[in-house]
């Protein structure tokens, strides 16, 4: 079973189920004990601290307080100079070195990928084979798509 919960809504980035990593815990360890399997944390910027302090990201902090696989989420494959396409603006395309390695650390298990994927179904084979200069820029109407 997996569970899928967000710190942040499209409406209100700063919004927050838990704001240190002592209510995160509450909020997650009856879920751990019910059963849950894999925890999908969603996040706007995958790179981003959860809180102060460490670099863990949500999925990383999930991992680290249930012992449960996990998966991260949140702009994979777009550059962190483009940032508003929530709001309709464009994103440049982008390497996964950094994800790469805090797969390798052990951070998280898994990685979801929306909007890379949805405006380039070739994305996976490109990222395998280094084609960084191929990989399509995000943009805002490829959400009225279906590839
Ligand atoms: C227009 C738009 C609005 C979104 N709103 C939310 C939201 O309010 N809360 C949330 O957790 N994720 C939200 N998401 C994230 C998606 O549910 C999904 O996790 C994400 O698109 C997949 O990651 P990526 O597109 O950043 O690769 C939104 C995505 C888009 C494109």
């Amino acid at each position: 079973m997996i569970l899928r919960f967000s710190q942040w809504k499209q409406q209100d980035y700063t919004a927050r189920l838990a704001t240190t990593p002592e209510a995160l815990e509450a909020f997650l360890q009856p879920l751990s004990q019910a059963g849950v399997d894999v925890f999908h944390c969603s996040t706007r910027r995958f790179w981003e601290p959860e809180f102060e302090g460490a670099s863990l990201n949500l999925a990383g902090w999930t991992k680290k307080l249930t012992g449960k696989p996990t998966i991260t989420v949140g702009s994979v494959g777009l550059s962190g100079e483009f940032l508003a396409s929530f709001k309709g603006e464009s994103a440049q395309a982008a390497g996964i070195d950094d994800l790469l390695g805090r797969l390798d650390a052990g951070e998280f298990d898994l990685v979801a990928v929306g909007r890379a994927l949805l405006v380039d179904p070739a994305w996976a084979r490109k990222i395998r084979l280094g084609q960084l200069d191929e990989l399509q820029p995000f943009k805002p109407e490829a959400l009225a798509t279906l590839s």
